[in-house]
């Protein structure tokens, strides 16, 4: 039978695991490189916001997340439950902000390269077949990540049903904390917005729709799909 100190460890283990969508290993985190120049979405997005988001916030994101599970490893190595199980917060806020930025990225493009279109296909009929129509599930998801309290995400995502769904997560939870995979995330975070739109963020949410690479989210979609 495992001892108490034992299933503590692998439920932090477990738990920095789940926020990272793989296998942690020690301080080999890294900031993945933008498909595209800071000034690619402009003049949705700036290009010092650009430079801000990525190369800071999210740099600093993988940092302590690096120096988290340092810690919880040198931890581990001593069998300082308590120590472990302090850590799990940054591991899961720093994890979060990793996986959720890298998404992100992923899921913007250039108006000049095809962002904001939506072509045929099985997530277009799958989202007509929900809401009614692109431009209804742009609603839903601006109405519902206006209303976050604080700091937090929007995302379209697949439900633990199959279904495509409409959730916000709080600070840098993710979407696979309550079962859901992730499509398209779009940060509510005053970082992501207030150098270009200042206190006007329901204009920030209108535009974003502008740059959002539906090809890389119906990837996302087809691969959930897979799943069911
Ligand atoms: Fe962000």
């Amino acid at each position: 039978m495992l001892s108490t100190k034992t299933l503590f460890a692998r439920t932090v283990q477990t738990t920095a695991r789940r926020a990272l969508g793989t296998t942690t290993t020690r301080g080999k985190h890294t900031v993945p490189d933008l498909d595209y120049d800071y000034n690619e979405l402009e003049p949705v997005i700036s290009a010092k916001i650009m430079q801000l988001h990525h190369d800071k916030h999210h740099a600093t994101y993988v940092a302590n997340l690096n120096v988290a599970e340092e810690k919880l490893h040198e931890a581990q190595a001593k069998g300082d439950v308590a120590a472990q199980v302090a850590l799990q917060p940054a591991i899961n806020f720093n994890g979060g902000g990793h996986v959720n930025h890298t998404i992100f990225w992923k899921n913007l493009i250039g108006e000049k390269n095809g962002g904001g279109q939506l072509h045929d296909g099985v997530l277009k009929s799958a989202i007509e077949n929900k809401y009614g129509s692109l431009d209804k599930l742009q609603q839903v998801v601006n109405g519902k990540t206006a209303g976050i309290f604080g700091s937090g995400w929007g995302w379209l995502t697949v439900n633990p049903s199959g279904q495509l769904d409409v959730v916000t997560t709080a600070n840098q939870d993710m979407p696979s904390n309550i079962g859901h995979i992730p499509l398209l995330g779009v940060d509510a975070w005053e970082h992501a917005y207030y150098l270009d739109y200042n206190n006007v963020k329901a204009d920030y949410f209108k535009n974003i729709w502008r740059v959002i690479n539906w090809k890389d989210v119906a990837r996302r979609y087809d691969e959930a799909m897979s799943k069911f």
